[in-house]
């Protein structure tokens, strides 16, 4: 049996000669070692210390971002009452019903850099004035969903509301005017205005973006300009909702970084240093960072048809997202050490081609099992960074990038990015609980990666949940997990895989990377399972 395993293809050995398997055969006593070394690598342990908590992993950081691009929004969320499709007031009930499952937290709206060239009176009432989209292949705008469709599809999924005001070509008065209108009692022009557009009700607005990339789509604005723009709408873009006033204060998030160059290191230092000296009369709750995991922009990598060494720069790439929130947490802990200020990602995820045949313009790609790991660990990064990370937003929800849903007129497929924020769900808002363990090491070419990753918490019933993911795309890995604190009764779980790293779901099999129920064994109070290949499993600890 050793000297079978030994020649077996493992990641260590797949691509060696027939010759490296001979030599193993004759020298059956080095085989054998290193056969025993190699089924130690195929276990990892793991310690779930359950009697220490740390910061609550905030709902938020499962949040989305929908921009007017592409088919993110039209056919994708909006398809007009009229539409054979079945919808409520003009909105796909199909996706509804899916985001509802994840419990989306907010929705990041209308861009992007769409955010900076909207005007908001474009999309309210009766008549919407028709433009077009620069930014995004210049297709016409209708502006059929704005506000008021915004807000009920928020009311429809039960997420709350993430307004990005446009800073870049609109003014200060324009969007304190949008607010107003979104927010005001009826008793002024503009809420008589709203409830004339069919909602008496102030509208409820948790978040505020003042601006996006300001360094860049957003205007090309230097920092101090930036700065100066951001008190300025800090300050006279109020929220009126009375329900808003002393409890559930909108927060207002400024531009950040966009990566680790030295331009955005000086951006974050300035306006850092802006809250450090801010005074009663404006604030900011959060700073923006935007990261893709991209590879390289110029002819940028396949989302279908990729091969293991794509995969494996793709994930290794994606792990820099701990550096940068690294980076720029030194930075904000030295301006804000009691981490008032929240770091928010509210643009990352896959960034590849565009599918053959789709405009360019509409950042059309595939999503893979790959994108379901790159999920996960990104997550499970925020997750680490809690005390910091309060935010986060996907690019985009559907039908652009790395997005949860694809729909193509009737049709609909949930991606195994989607499935990988519903098996999430239960860390929304839970406590953080520390694991510790030797990832061992997955090698492809000239890339090395932790093999696995994992995070646990603890939700708000008390319940522990532990996650894992094993970026190995050819060996299982066996996992051995102690609890510390509680005793394991059972466990139960799923697991999401896939016969291949770019397996994807199609709207003729939508259903080819679906998690499936997984067992696991206690045994002297250890969860002893497996972890497939190139997986991420999910377990709720029964103590
Ligand atoms: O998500 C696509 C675009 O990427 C956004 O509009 C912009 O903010 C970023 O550059």
């Amino acid at each position: 049996m050793s000297l079978r395993l030994a020649c077996k293809p493992s990641p260590s050995i797949v691509r060696k000669s027939v010759r490296r398997c001979h030599l193993l055969a004759i020298f059956a006593f080095v085989s054998l070692a290193l056969t025993a070394s190699a089924i130690a690598a195929d276990k990892v342990e793991l310690t779930v210390d359950a009697s220490k908590t740390g910061a609550k992993i905030d709902r938020n950081i499962f949040g989305q971002f929908a921009e007017h691009l592409g088919h993110g929004i039209y056919d994708g969320i909006w398809v007009g009452p009229d539409s054979p499709i079945p919808n409520t007031r003009g909105i796909r009930n199909d996706v509804v019903a899916a985001l509802k499952a994840i419990k989306v937290p907010n929705v990041r709206w209308p861009g992007g850099c769409f955010a900076d060239e909207y005007h908001w009176r474009n999309g309210i009432g009766a008549h919407r004035n028709v433009t077009l989209n620069p930014n995004w292949g210049e297709v016409v705008e209708p502006n059929t969903f704005g506000t008021y469709e915004f807000m009920d599809f928020l009311d429809q999924i039960g997420a709350e509301a993430y307004v990005s005001v446009n800073v870049g070509s609109g003014t200060p008065h324009e969007a304190a005017d949008w607010l107003e209108y979104m927010t005001a009692p009826t008793s002024t022009t503009l809420g008589k205005e709203r409830a004339a557009n069919d909602h008496a009700a102030p509208y409820k607005i948790a978040y505020l973006g003042i601006g996006n990339e300001s360094w860049d789509c957003g205007g090309n604005m230097t920092q101090d300009y930036y700065v100066n723009q951001m008190k300025i709408y800090s300050r006279f873009v109020r929220n009126y909702n009375p329900a808003q006033q002393d409890k559930n204060q909108m927060l207002k998030i400024a531009v950040g970084p966009g990566g680790s160059e030295p331009r955005f290191v000086d951006w974050t230092e300035a306006v850092m240093k802006a809250y450090q000296q801010h005074t009663w009369s404006w604030d900011i709750n959060g700073l923006s960072m935007h990261s893709y995991t991209v590879v390289r922009w110029q002819d940028k990598f396949k989302s279908l048809g990729f091969s293991e060494s794509e995969y494996a720069q793709f994930l290794k790439e994606t792990s820099s997202m701990d550096g940068l929130i690294n980076q720029y947490s030194a930075i904000m802990d030295k301006y804000d050490p009691q981490k008032k200020v929240a770091l928010v990602v509210d643009e990352w995820g896959s960034w590849y081609a565009p599918l053959p045949g789709s405009n360019p313009g509409f950042l059309v790609q595939q999503n893979s099992m790959r994108d379901a790991i790159l999920a996960a660990l990104n997550l499970n990064i925020f997750a680490r960074h809690a005390d910091r990370v309060r935010g986060a937003n996907i690019a985009q929800m559907i039908n652009v990038l790395q997005a949860m849903i694809m729909t193509d007129k009737e049709k609909i497929a949930l991606t195994p990015t989607y499935h990988v924020f519903k098996m999430y769900v239960p860390f929304q808002d839970a406590m953080f609980v520390p694991v510790t363990f030797d990832a061992g090491t997955y090698t492809h070419e000239n890339i090395s990666l932790p093999r696995v990753d994992a995070i646990a918490a603890k939700d708000t019933n008390g319940n522990l949940w532990l996650e894992i993911t094993n970026i190995d795309p050819n060996q299982p890995v066996e996992i051995e997990a102690s609890l510390d604190g509680v005793t394991a009764k059972s466990a139960v779980g799923e697991t999401l895989t896939a016969l291949k790293v770019d397996t994807v779901n199609t709207f003729d099999a939508p259903n080819t990377v679906a998690p499936k129920p997984m067992s696991v064994r206690v045994q002297n109070g250890k969860l002893i399972f497996k972890a497939e290949p190139k997986s991420v499993t999910v377990l709720s600890i029964k103590q």
